[in-house]
């Protein structure tokens, strides 16, 4: 049998994500109600961190211990990954000694490697191109206060990065619509563009454009990780890139707002907006654990009825 993995959103068919859907909401009864779901005693997942975090790291930790497993953290600075080990290498090893990895890096190509080179399931907990985990929980949340996101319409706003890559895939598999607005010089790249068709993608020069009528408005920082260097000039190039209330007035009037986080009030999201009545962003902060924990048990076990 090959191994699944989860490298990228369109890696799960519809139906496959439907299912995870499913089993998140029943894994978070039984969680909110204090009910032990051990199906993976004994087994172990590795997480590989070369860029910070704090909630992936902990929906994970937290979602395989409660899970009845047990996760073991690795970073770049303490372990051989940072001194130049093969990350083929590197794949063989971890894979003989655990059960399931996730890792967060920066390019595509090095979790790709990896994952071919790996004996067990590996997922991605955030690249330069896509974060795929993020978008299971997003739209989780979603369906949890709106129901279906299918004909739907989500306005991204701001920069083309990871979370705007995956929202685009996300939407080719589930069938809703994404309103992308970018300042110029930061727009969706041609080639990703077309990999995800025109259907339910459309890009618009002006942010209140995009935001017009949307069911689910989202945005992210200006700057992502590994990109520190352009922080200053970013700040000017985005100036007018910031969901605000104006902005949450032209959606439609029951529009959620949404922010993988962390957030920088006052630049990204103006402080009403993310702490307003539209905001779901702690649900969906808190859905990354449950998601995750139906996204294991599914790599690990297949679907359990
Ligand atoms: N949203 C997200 O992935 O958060 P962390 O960087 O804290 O893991
Ligand atoms: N786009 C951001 C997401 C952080 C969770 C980054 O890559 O830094």
């Amino acid at each position: 049998m090959s191994i699944k993995h989860f490298l990228q959103f369109n890696d799960l068919t519809r139906d496959e994500i439907e299912h995870i859907f499913a089993r998140a909401k029943w894994i978070k009864s039984q969680f909110k109600n204090y009910q032990q779901y051990w199906p993976l005693t004994d087994r172990t997942l590795v997480m590989i961190f070369e860029k910070a975090s704090t909630r992936t790291r902990l929906s994970f930790e937290a979602g395989m211990q409660q899970l009845g497993g047990s996760a073991i953290y690795l970073n770049t600075r303490d372990s051989q990954l940072g001194r130049g080990e093969p990350v083929e290498d590197a794949a063989q090893v971890i894979s003989r000694m655990s059960d399931l990895v996730m890792i967060r890096t920066f390019e595509q190509s090095i979790i790709e490697r990896f994952a071919q080179n790996s004996r067990v399931p590996v997922i991605n907990g955030l690249t330069n191109e896509y974060h795929p985990c993020q978008i299971l929980a997003d739209i989780f949340t979603f369906i949890e206060h709106r129901g279906s996101i299918q004909g739907k319409t989500v306005a991204w706003i701001g920069d083309s990065n990871n979370v705007c890559n995956t929202w685009l895939q996300a939407a080719e598999v589930l069938d809703f619509n994404v309103h992308v607005s970018t300042p110029p010089g930061y727009e969706v790249e041609p080639e990703r563009a077309n990999l995800y068709g025109t259907d339910h993608f459309e890009s618009f020069a002006d942010p209140m454009e995009a935001a017009r009528g949307a069911d689910l408005v989202t945005t992210d920082v200006w700057t992502s990780m590994g990109f520190e260097a352009e922080n200053e000039e970013r700040r000017k190039d985005f100036a007018d890139w910031q969901v605000d209330a104006d902005m949450m007035k032209v959606a439609k009037a029951d529009a959620l707002f949404m922010h993988c986080l962390p957030a920088h009030r006052g630049e990204e999201v103006s402080a009403d907006v993310i702490d307003g009545s539209h905001s779901v962003v702690w649900d969906e902060a808190e859905n990354r654990l449950h998601t995750q924990k139906a996204l294991m048990e599914y790599l690990l076990l297949g679907k359990v009825a």
